[in-house]
């Protein structure tokens, strides 16, 4: 872990305001309700520029200290958006190269959001006059506690300059067209490159190497971008003043490990949608952002009940938004914000949840987070500082997800659905997990605090990596390698290897052969039983005197039959499990809870629905946040008597939890 990092010294609410959308006069009475709320943070900015910036040069920035004003005589901190993801029609009309170009070589309009190249250097000299400008006034402003650069990136450009700055990114990457064609293995298809400049943008499927190469460049542009920004702030920033951006949970477009790197802390926006969240998976979600700089993080974004962009836009139901809040700060969230404060009259989002209406009034959903402001405000002083300490990692790897993605050879094969499959038995039994970079690896991260680490498809091998998981279980860790493990290089071209690749010499095991599945097929084993769907390998002791085999495949396609599809092998003082099933869920928590029990992860049982997450700082009680994410009330059993900070009550072991209810607990002993 590196060190702690606290962006906060308490829990905070609060929401994205625009304040930009109304007439100043109404601006007393939306952060008075910010307040009765038991708000305490306000996300602005954010798609301002037009109104910072309304021409060229011409900084119109008063209004903005007077909301931050207005706000910190409220006790409201501010967040500051830089208004990049708006870029104004007087900036797009001067230099209309700056719109991106999509794959069909179609140019955006004017009139959405994040319609800019990323690689414009217009683009780029109006964004460091907007951010310059903004750091110098508001830098120092003591109110402004955190700052975050534009808005979700996403867009992707393919104008003729982001494909010669993608064939100078290959350039210095490579150095000679050689090495290039050498391992892209391009002689197929006579893809040879003889100059740079053929080098084309990927659009549908392509090369391998050459895709996996796209998503890097992506990944740089955005970097240099968001580093451009950086530059352009923090010189005015003074020590403690953070920065980050909103991240989308799983979103595949760029590294977020990479993304991350430059910023202080991580930050996401959870929407659900449609239906229901089901938190044995949405757990990963948070941990996976927890990850990106392995500290905590913001809930920078969440719905207030329902959102406007699903083809139903149901509400969430009444107190459910409650519970998802504490389900983020159960993960680690050192706040939420609800996205929107306020109905706009006009713009592309009118149908939106908000906390209050067109009309400036509360809507039916502000007293619930009014509720949440009761409660922070109630355990802040227990939370704040807190940190999540897992004994189970997983390793999370973006060249793998993508490699997967573009050629997944089972259409139903989905890499997070894959990863998220071996995170759900942990989270039923309340295990808590820290999802790390397998690339980080390679940079010495170190193992060595955690009793198990899940390595789930890590399909492209880094032999730093190879190195590191090989020490880690030497030491004595316990590791579970998975299905489409160790095929492919850091090119996304195959090994000339059987798989795990360089990891059979500690999984004791190759994989003879991999195979789609129309039918599941039985997996069984000492008192085991189940069956793998989706895929199947086929596993060869290598002849390891450690190794043996946990369950054998069943009868099916004749290949398969009786052949090894789970082994465990002894390496130095440590285990490696390969799994070369893809179990149904009954089977996969029962090969996981023994896995756990192997590796002595504490775990605890709770109803369905239930979840219990403990935070722990130095020097005080842990303190554990019982949730109950159903509508109906269950009755919940723990180790201990304990102390209910939100109501006040003692609590027996034993105890009722009401439907969507949460508990902030600390045991009673302790007291
Ligand atoms: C997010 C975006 C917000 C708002 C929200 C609506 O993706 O960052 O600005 O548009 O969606 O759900």
């Amino acid at each position: 872990m590196t060190a702690p990092f606290v962006s906060a010294s308490k829990l905070h609410l609060g929401s994205a305001y625009y304040p930009e959308h109304w007439p100043e006069s109404h601006w007393p009475e939306d952060i008075r309700l910010m307040r009765a709320a038991g708000f305490t943070v306000a996300r602005v900015g954010e798609f301002a520029w037009s109104s910072l910036e309304p021409a060229a040069g011409d900084f119109h920035l008063d209004w903005l200290e007077r909301v931050i004003g207005l706000l910190a005589d409220a006790g409201i901190d501010t967040v500051l958006g830089t208004p990049t993801a708006g870029p104004p029609a007087w900036l797009t009309q001067q230099v209309p190269d700056m719109l991106a170009v999509d794959e069909y070589g179609r140019r955006a309009q004017h009139g959405n959001r994040c319609h800019y190249c990323v690689t414009s250097p217009d683009f780029h000299a109006a964004v460091e006059r907007i951010v310059g400008a903004m750091a110098r006034r508001f830098g120092a402003n003591p109110h402004v506690i955190g700052w975050q650069f534009d808005n979700e990136y996403h867009t992707v450009c393919y104008c003729d300059r982001c494909r010669q700055r993608f064939q100078d990114f290959l350039r210095a990457r490579y150095e000679s067209l050689e090495a290039l064609n050498q391992r892209w293995s391009t002689a197929y298809w006579s893809q040879t490159y003889s100059a740079w400049e053929q080098i084309p943008l990927p659009v549908g499927p392509h090369n391998p190497g050459l895709m996996l190469e796209f998503k890097h460049f992506i990944t740089h542009s955005y970097r240099q971008f968001q580093k451009l920004q950086l530059d352009a702030l923090k010189p005015d920033l003074p020590a403690g003043v953070w920065t980050t951006h909103n991240f989308m949970r799983w979103y595949d477009g760029y590294d977020h490990y990479s993304m991350s790197a430059d910023l202080d802390i991580a930050a996401w926006d959870w929407y659900e949608g449609m239906g229901h969240h089901d938190y044995l998976s949405t757990g990963a979600l948070h941990d996976l952002v927890r990850g990106f700089k392995q500290r905590n993080f913001w809930l920078i974004e969440t719905q207030p009940g329902n959102i406007n962009w699903k083809p139903v836009n149901p509400i969430l139901n009444r107190g459910e938004t409650r519970a998802m809040a504490w389900h983020a700060v159960a993960h680690g969230a050192d706040a939420i914000l609800y996205w929107q404060w306020r109905s706009a009259l006009g713009g592309q989002e009118q149908y939106h949840g908000t906390l209050v209406n067109q009309a400036g009034k509360p809507r039916p959903f502000y007293a619930e987070a009014a509720e949440l402001g009761r409660d922070f405000q109630a355990v802040s002083p227990l939370l704040a500082g807190s940190e999540i300490h897992a004994s189970v990692a997983m390793l999370n790897d973006y060249d793998s997800l993508w490699s997967i993605q573009w050629q997944p050879h089972h259409s139903d094969f989905d890499y997070v659905a894959h990863f998220t499959h071996y995170y759900r038995p942990l989270a039923a039994l309340n295990v808590a997990v820290d999802i790390l970079s397998a690339n980080g690896l390679s940079g010495g991260a170190d193992l060595s605090a955690y009793r198990l680490v899940i390595a789930p498809a890590l399909v492209i091998q880094d032999p730093a990596t190879v190195d590191a998981l090989r020490k880690y279980v030497a030491a004595g860790g316990h590791l579970v390698l998975t299905v489409r493990c160790g095929m492919k290089d850091p090119y996304n071209a195959l090994l000339p290897q059987y798989q795990p690749g360089s990891l059979a010499e500690i999984a004791g095991v190759e994989v003879e052969e991999y195979y789609a599945l129309l039918e599941p097929v039985p997996v069984q084993g000492d008192g085991f039983d189940g069956a793998s769907r989706l895929w199947a390998e086929r596993l060869t002791l290598t002849g390891s005197p450690e190794a043996r085999v946990i369950a054998r495949f069943g009868k099916s396609n004749g290949w398969l039959d009786g052949q090894a599809a789970i082994t465990v092998n002894s390496y130095g003082k440590g285990l490696v499990y390969t799994v070369g099933a893809y179990l149904n869920e009954e089977a996969q928590q029962e090969l996981l809870a023994r896995v756990l029990g192997a590796a002595s992860v504490a775990t605890l049982s709770t109803p369905p629905g239930v979840e219990v997450r403990t935070r722990e700082q130095p020097g005080q009680p842990p303190v554990s946040i019982v949730i109950n994410h159903t509508a109906a009330a269950r009755t919940v059993s723990l180790p201990w008597a304990s102390r209910d900070h939100l109501s006040g009550a003692a609590l027996a072991p034993e105890f009722e939890l009401a439907g969507y209810g949460v508990m902030v607990l600390t045991p009673m002993e302790k007291e």
